[in-house]
């Protein structure tokens, strides 16, 4: 399903990426060529999210996210890149490319339809008789006939044709039930086979009603607990969560994100409407921004176990970044909500959710754990950690209820907690300015340095001017070439910014686009990110090859240097061994 590169230029050319943007983020000239606005994808106060409307680009140097106006509708519509591709193309009023296996649209409607018939029939198959192994797993978990039939579940037959064998009778083809990720080619060759095969089917639905996608849980023991339909044309696991459809609907005002698809239709059948759960993944920024569009509060109900509370830390930082208000389940004497319920009732499920800890309380409950505060060398080490974090508390209201709350709980007094909050917020205080001095050095750095650590530098003097020779390149090719002017991606002392370089060179060569959209195949969306900040960082053209010449010359130079230096370990690495030898 290759959309031409002709096809990706004329959709960039007809959906300016201003105007583009401009329906999301309100966006200002300051100076320059960049325009400013609010990031759309981390909370800000002061605009650092920039689009240039000549290269139709945009990078938020607040969080590093960047790329074209498709990448852009990816981001904000969460679609996929052939659906934001036809979300821009019916923007524009351009007709969607066919290929060899006719149009895109129709092929992507037809995988939707399978996994429809597909839902269809692992319903039916719980129903009818051969479908016992499932009913009594549905029994046992006591989920009710209503909830079977809300969530659509099914069961999946221990046997590897039924599903490929009814669904070539719907007129469906193998390459259709790969492509669904419904079914693997046999090995040798010929045929194909049923993925999923004696589970409880849950169908995946999105919010606009399509069935995208199953998990499938085993009905005993055994790995994997759950086997979720891989990414495919119509569903990409990290930018969907399981319920929403349900949840979406719900009026509790806040969304209850839960590990176990199991736990989410427990939690429904107790009148809890509002569960998510995410898809074998932890919590992905995407799944977390798709969620703040439908509430402001999230409250965690993952399991009350070590992997969920790590789970629910991460999830935390990641929702803060949305202003998303997050409150943390506190499920005392029950692994997860499902066994909460079962053992509880809804009743006290409903108290648990009233009376649920915001954040703060997560975190003086993880110091707490595993300490025994009637021991007093515990209580007062406890006492010291939880004073460290209320001393960071930003509110002095709240400094003083969790002071106070501090106080019932060790017995010691209030004055005394009080004196002890002060001195730690004075000391952090203290921390805070030595640390601003050594952030600005390091921010200088981390101009320089890419976001993500798998990326990062070995020699920066080079990395600044090869950036420069990248960013020429994109700006005009036509600069390369002359004398001094000409250099190999081999020379680079990054090769990330050498394979920009090599890539856009090639393009360049052969006469094709150096549009974002062109590249997107050849790197990772982490790689484009950064990209796109090379690319926004003032350059001045006006003399540019001089500039070229310039950065090729400190290229070189520092390659000598690193030539030199290496050449000097390899020696006295070998005088150190005769050394070691002679004695
Ligand atoms: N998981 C998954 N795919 C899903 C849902 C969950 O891979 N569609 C994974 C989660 O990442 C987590 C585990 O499965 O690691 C959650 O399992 P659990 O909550 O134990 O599932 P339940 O069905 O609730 O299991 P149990 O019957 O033991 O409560
Ligand atoms: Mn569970």
């Amino acid at each position: 399903m290759v959309i031409p590169d002709s096809f990706l230029q004329e959709l960039s050319e007809r959906n300016d990426i201003v105007d583009v943007v401009g329906g999301y983020v309100h966006l200002t000239k300051k100076s320059g060529a960049n325009l400013f606005g609010l990031c759309p994808f981390h909370s800000e106060k002061t605009p650092s999210f920039s689009v240039n409307p000549d290269m139709q680009i945009y990078h938020c140097f607040g969080c590093g996210k960047g790329g074209d106006v498709i990448n852009f509708i990816r981001e904000m519509e969460n679609l996929s890149f052939p659906e934001a591709v036809e979300f821009l193309a019916r923007r524009a009023g351009m007709e969607m490319p066919t290929d060899g296996d006719g149009d895109l649209r129709q092929r992507r409607d037809r995988l939707l339809a399978l996994n429809r018939a597909a839902a269809r029939f692992f319903h039916q198959a719980l129903i009818q008789p051969a479908g016992q192994p499932g009913r009594d797993y549905v029994a046992r978990r006591g989920i009710s006939p209503a909830l079977v039939r809300r969530f659509g579940l099914g069961y999946a037959a221990d046997n590897f044709y039924s599903l490929t064998n009814a669904m070539r009778a719907q007129g469906y083809t193998e390459a259709e039930l790969v492509e669904a990720g419904l079914a693997n080619a046999n090995r040798g060759g010929k045929g194909v086979h049923d993925i999923f095969r004696d589970r409880l089917m849950f169908p995946v639905i999105d919010v606009r009603g399509n069935v995208i996608a199953f998990s499938g849980r085993i009905l005993g023991d055994g790995e994997p607990k759950y086997l979720n339909t891989r990414d495919t044309p119509v569903f990409s696991k990290s930018r969907n969560l399981f319920g929403l459809n349900l949840a979406k609907k719900s009026k509790s005002g806040y969304l209850l994100l839960a590990e176990g698809n199991i736990d989410v239709v427990s939690l429904h059948q107790a009148g809890f409407d509002s569960a998510v759960a995410s898809l074998g993944t932890s919590l992905t920024p995407e799944q977390a921004r798709l969620m703040s569009r439908y509430t402001g509060e999230i409250i965690l109900a993952y399991d009350n176990d070590a992997a969920g509370q790590k789970a629910s830390a991460r999830a935390i930082g990641i929702l803060e970044k949305l202003d998303l208000k997050v409150r943390v389940l506190r499920l005392e004497g029950a692994k997860d909500p499902d066994e909460f319920i079962q053992a509880r009732g809804s009743g006290a499920f409903r108290q648990l959710l009233e009376g649920s800890a915001n954040h703060v309380e997560f975190l003086l409950d993880g110091v707490a754990r595993g300490r025994d505060l009637s021991v007093d060398a515990e209580k007062a080490a406890y006492l010291r950690e939880a004073a460290g974090i209320v001393a960071a508390l930003p509110s002095p209201v709240e400094r003083e209820v969790y002071a106070m709350r501090l106080s019932e709980q060790t017995g010691v007094a209030k004055s005394v907690v009080l004196e002890e909050v002060r001195r730690l917020r004075r000391r952090q205080a203290k921390g805070a300015e030595t640390r601003r001095d050594r952030e600005a050095v390091r921010s200088l750095r981390e101009t320089v340095q890419p976001r993500d650590r798998a990326l990062r530098y070995e020699n920066e003097r080079s990395a600044i001017a090869e950036e420069g020779v990248v960013r020429l390149m994109y700006l005009d090719p036509s600069l390369f070439g002359g004398a001094g002017r000409s250099i190999e991606p081999e020379e680079f002392s990054s090769p990330l910014l050498g394979r920009f370089y090599g890539v856009l060179r090639d393009k360049a060569a052969a006469g094709g686009s150096l549009s974002m959209a062109s590249l997107s195949g050849s790197f990772t969306p982490e790689e484009i990110d950064h990209l796109t900040g090379i690319l926004l960082k003032p350059e001045v053209l006006a003399n540019g090859r001089q500039a070229l010449a310039d950065y090729i010359a400190v290229i070189r130079e520092e390659r000598q240097l690193q030539n030199a230096a290496d050449d000097l370990l390899a020696f006295a690495a070998q005088k150190r061994k005769q050394l070691q030898a002679q004695r």
